[in-house]
């Protein structure tokens, strides 16, 4: 049986805003993420108008990634990855998103950085933004929903394109485009795309009119990209939990199907550079405004990713008999959405479905015909320190063993093209969803609470050598 290709880049992913903490240092301004408390599986996370004095911004301080990078990138390259996936900062380059020259703190660090990964042989693989706009341009232009935001996000782009085009090959444009799609939730309007729906608004309407500039400005960016080296690699990344019918009941598959369209929405466009007609069906029918200019058809197709980067958690289920509720789930819901029977869950009540993710690898490679990469998989659970110091976590490698089993068989077996693997949260991380620290997915552990106490020591977790083992050995050994 053949293997997977030698050039494989088995790797791991973080996001700026969920690890380097150093908020306000170096002339960096705050970021959407920046104005977020703590919340909890059942509680949702604030959004504060400022940075209020009493109240606790767990990315702050973070895993204080900042000044920790040389130590952390030395154990990664212990563990022998041959890729980093990370975010920039927008708020280190453009502060306030609209300043007239970029940071040059900001984009030093970030060349230090990339260095230091290159020392290594390991691939920086880079995110442009991961939940990371400028408050300022969420608070004072309404992010997204102004058009403004997509030329303050390109000029971004262009300088990191430029600064980095010797160090970076590998590029996406925006994390989780899709998280937007489930607006129910405030946080991924917020986060995704800087957007507040205000009163009397039509949620629906103001989702994919920031949807569209959010595309525009991401093909705007691929172009300008190829146009600073054409050899650069930009993907598009979004958020992929496959919709499964609960049973062979017709209706539940036309369903399901139906409602893989909240998934395909914005891979469709990236992909395929034009609107797919499920969508504009939607939009007349109904009568939803959305700000598609002259010319928009255009720079859509002009900017088709190379690659789709995307992340994998779990499935859903849905049976078309549920009952809709408006019970807003801090980890995203979708109309009609039951349990899985078959399946268990995480202490945060995601499913863990390994064979959802060789489901998805066909799903994708079948409709799209371009290379994939799986930049997020991983478990999110509570580690416990034993007293000698050690991080006993099967549960953790069991969940990754089974989730490259079946990555395997969809490229050896499949003959899915996949360009590589980067597990989520390779060290410990502030959880997007929730603000806490105790969610953990890392193979290093971080001494960090939920309460920000602890006193930032990195140690490695039984699936450090599991992993390590992993990639000595290019997936044959697990
Ligand atoms: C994805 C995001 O949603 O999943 C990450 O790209 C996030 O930022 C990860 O951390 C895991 O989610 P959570 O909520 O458990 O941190």
């Amino acid at each position: 049986m053949s293997k997977l290709p030698k050039n494989f880049l088995w790797g791991g992913a973080v996001a700026a805003h969920q690890i380097e903490g150093g908020w306000d240092q170096d002339g960096k301004g705050p970021s959407v993420a920046d104005v977020m408390t703590v919340g909890g599986p059942n509680k949702l996370r604030e959004i504060t108008d400022t940075v209020e004095k009493d109240k606790f911004y767990p990315n702050h301080e973070a895993i204080d990634f900042y000044h920790h990078y040389k130590e952390d990138i030395r154990l990664f390259a212990e563990m022998g990855l041959k890729a980093f996936r990370t975010s920039i900062n927008w708020t280190r380059i453009f502060p306030n998103g609209d300043d007239t020259e970029p940071n040059e703190a900001g984009l030093q660090f970030y060349d230090d950085l990339f260095d230091e990964c290159l020392k290594y042989g390991i691939e920086p693989v880079i995110t442009l933004t991961h939940f990371e706009m400028p408050l300022n341009l969420a608070k004072n232009y309404g992010g997204f929903r102004n058009r403004k935001v997509v030329d303050l996000f390109v000029r971004f782009a262009e300088v990191v394109f430029k600064r980095y085009k010797d160090k970076v090959k590998y590029w996406m444009t925006f994390n989780e485009i899709n998280n937007m799609m489930d607006y129910s939730n405030p946080v991924f309007l917020w986060t995704n795309v800087g957007v507040q729906v205000k009163a009397g608004e039509n949620p629906k309407e103001v989702m994919y009119t920031a949807a569209h500039h959010t595309l525009i400005a991401s093909a705007l960016a691929v172009a300008k990209g190829k146009e600073i080296n054409p050899n650069f690699q930009i993907g598009a990344m979004v958020s992929h939990v496959p919709i499964y019918p609960l049973n062979a009941d017709p209706n539940n598959i036309m369903l399901a199907e139906e409602s893989m369209h909240l998934r395909y929405f914005f891979p469709d466009v990236q992909v395929r550079g034009k609107y797919p007609n499920y969508a504009l069906k939607e939009f007349e029918r109904e009568g939803l405004d959305i700000p598609i200019l002259d010319g928009d058809e255009e720079i859509l197709a002009n900017g088709k990713v190379d690659y789709l980067g995307f992340s994998y958690y779990m499935s859903n289920v849905v049976d078309f008999n549920a009952k809709e509720t408006d019970e807003i789930n801090v980890q995203g819901k979708i109309p009609y959405q039951v349990d899985n029977p078959y399946i268990s869950v995480s202490d945060w009540g995601w499913a863990i479905d390994p064979v959802g993710l060789r489901y998805t690898l066909n799903r994708f490679w079948d409709r799209y015909q371009i290379p994939l990469f799986i930049v997020e998989n991983g478990f999110g659970a509570v580690d416990t320190v034993e007293t000698d110091g050690t991080i006993h976590d099967p549960e953790r490698i069991d969940y990754l063993r089974q989730h490259i089993q079946e990555m395997i068989k969809a490229v050896v077996h499949d003959g899915v093209k996949l360009m590589g693997y980067t597990p989520w949260g390779i060290i410990d991380l502030v959880s997007f969803s929730t603000g806490e620290m105790k969610k953990r997915y890392g193979m290093i552990y971080v001494d960090r609470d939920n309460e920000g106490n602890g006193t930032m020591k990195r140690l490695k977790k039984d699936s450090f050598d599991w992993y390590k083992h992993v990639i000595e050995t290019n997936g044959e050994e697990l």
